[in-house]
């Protein structure tokens, strides 16, 4: 896989996650329901591969829950860090493998599983993201994403041009980072394309929707 040529933005916030994932378990709320959502959609027994896996508590997790194997990529150096830091802690080193790149680029090998959780939103080339994840899971993909319609989206909207306007003003903190909103019907539309049925569609939280697919 090859890394990514500029530093990323999220190096600054991984140290964050890692202390909640320590805290809590997972470094999202979202990521238990997801994890839930992933078990009923069969995870036992299946290898996972975490697109934006952050602080690779997901993948560890999907280990400790009947996963064969889990491996993530990401963008973020300190992300990966933390990842292989996770995965030693909760004695699944063996079976989990964590690397720095971009999913939209490099080469992704299959796995029965592929989830990008919380991911989407943070990346501009949503078409690449997907097309190039999507075509790496042979029997589930699922994600979370803010809602873009209706009264939540409306809500997201506000909220990301309001964060969008701090990122500009700290320009050299984020290091030209923005988040972004898509169109959640587009991306829907595109998965079923793919030979992808859903299995689970929910809302979390008022600003994230879940959704989990299998092959048809
Ligand atoms: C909001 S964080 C979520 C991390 C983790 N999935 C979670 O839910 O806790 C978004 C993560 O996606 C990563 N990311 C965004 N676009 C990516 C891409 N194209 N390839 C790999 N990682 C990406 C970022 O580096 C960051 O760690």
């Amino acid at each position: 896989m090859t890394e990514p040529e500029e530093p990323c933005c999220f190096d600054e916030w991984q140290e964050r996650y890692a202390r909640r994932s320590r805290k809590k378990g997972t470094a999202g709320s979202v990521t238990a329901s997801l994890l839930a959502d992933l078990e009923s959609a069969g995870l036992s027994g299946r290898t996972l591969l975490d697109v934006g896996c952050g602080v690779g508590d997901l993948a560890v997790e999907a280990v400790l829950r009947g996963a064969t194997g889990a491996s993530g990529i990401d963008m973020s150096t300190t992300a990966i860090d933390e990842a292989r830091r996770l995965s030693r802690e909760r004695g699944v080193a063996d079976r989990t493998e964590f690397q720095v790149g971009d999913g939209a680029r490099v080469e992704l090998q299959p796995h029965d599983v592929v989830v990008l959780n919380r991911v989407f939103c943070c990346y501009p080339d949503v078409g690449a993201l997907l097309a190039n994840s999507v075509s790496a899971a042979a029997s589930v993909y699922a994600f979370s994403i803010p809602p873009s319609s209706g009264l939540a989206g409306g809500f997201v909207r506000a909220q990301t041009a309001l964060s969008n306007v701090w990122y500009r003003i700290r320009e050299s903190q984020f290091h030209g980072f923005r988040a972004f909103v898509h169109d959640v019907d587009a991306i829907d539309r595109r998965v079923r394309d793919a030979g992808f049925r859903p299995v689970a569609q929910r809302r979390r939280r008022f600003t994230w929707h879940l959704a989990v697919y299998a092959r048809a």
